[in-house]
């Protein structure tokens, strides 16, 4: 039962957080065994984890797709930095609705990057561009709304990915075909930034919460 498992948790511990009628923060953001004795309460994760993020670390052939730009990108070798230094930032489940709020901020995540863009065009060809990119993240804020909180699901929610400041970039394209291309303007830099976030986010929340938290199987 909902909410048996996560009420008794947080009496137990004698510090749930006050809030509206039905809402209920039984942890504080910063006490990584009362978030993660919740999750194991209410879920199947498994609490055995590997008790780190690496400070740096780097994967590879990751695609996304950025529609509005009708486009495709694969980053050949993305690496990713500060991803140790995020932190939780909501974490809150609401009786009416069934559901957990979890929130995760993270400041001056960089995001470097071998990328190649594949340019659609209708009736034609794909145009294949490479560039180096490293990109700097001021504050990037994941939010997973995970309905059913009795058997919660991190892996099939979906993770918002929030870019609430540009990042600070430098672009340097790989031959002189993309140079050409790339000195098109940037105004819709924050677009594509939203676009290329919103793939990200599920990754970047399920390793963080998977490595240090509970471990729900995903990636
Ligand atoms: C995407 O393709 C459509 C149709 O060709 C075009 O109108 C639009 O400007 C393209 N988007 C961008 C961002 O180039
Ligand atoms: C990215 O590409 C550059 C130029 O081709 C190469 O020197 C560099 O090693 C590549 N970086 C990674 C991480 O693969």
């Amino acid at each position: 039962m909902i909410i048996k498992s996560f009420l008794l948790l947080c009496l137990a511990l004698n510090v749930c957080l006050a809030g509206k009628a039905g809402i209920i923060r039984p942890c504080r953001f910063y006490d990584r065994k009362c978030i993660a004795d919740n999750l194991k309460a209410n879920s199947r994760c498994t609490p055995i984890v590997r008790g780190f993020v690496p400070n740096q670390y780097t994967i590879r052939n990751v695609r996304f797709e950025a529609p509005f730009f009708n486009a495709s990108f694969i980053d050949r070798s993305l690496t990713i930095r500060n991803h140790d230094k995020c932190r939780i930032s909501e974490f809150y489940y609401n009786v009416p609705t069934d559901s957990l709020v979890l929130s995760v901020d993270c400041p001056n995540l960089v995001l470097e990057s071998n990328r190649t863009l594949i340019q659609h065009r209708s009736k034609q060809e794909d145009s294949c561009y490479n560039y180096h990119i490293c990109g700097t993240y001021p504050l990037i804020r994941l939010t997973a709304h995970i309905r059913d909180a009795d058997k919660l699901d991190l892996c099939s929610s979906f993770v918002f990915g929030d870019v609430t400041e540009l990042p600070i970039f430098a672009i340097n394209p790989l031959d002189k075909k993309t140079q050409n291309f790339l000195s098109r303007d940037l105004t819709l830099l924050n677009v594509f930034e939203r676009e290329c976030i919103f793939y990200r986010a599920h990754f970047l929340m399920c390793y963080f919460i998977n490595s240090l938290y509970c471990n729900f199987g995903c990636n």
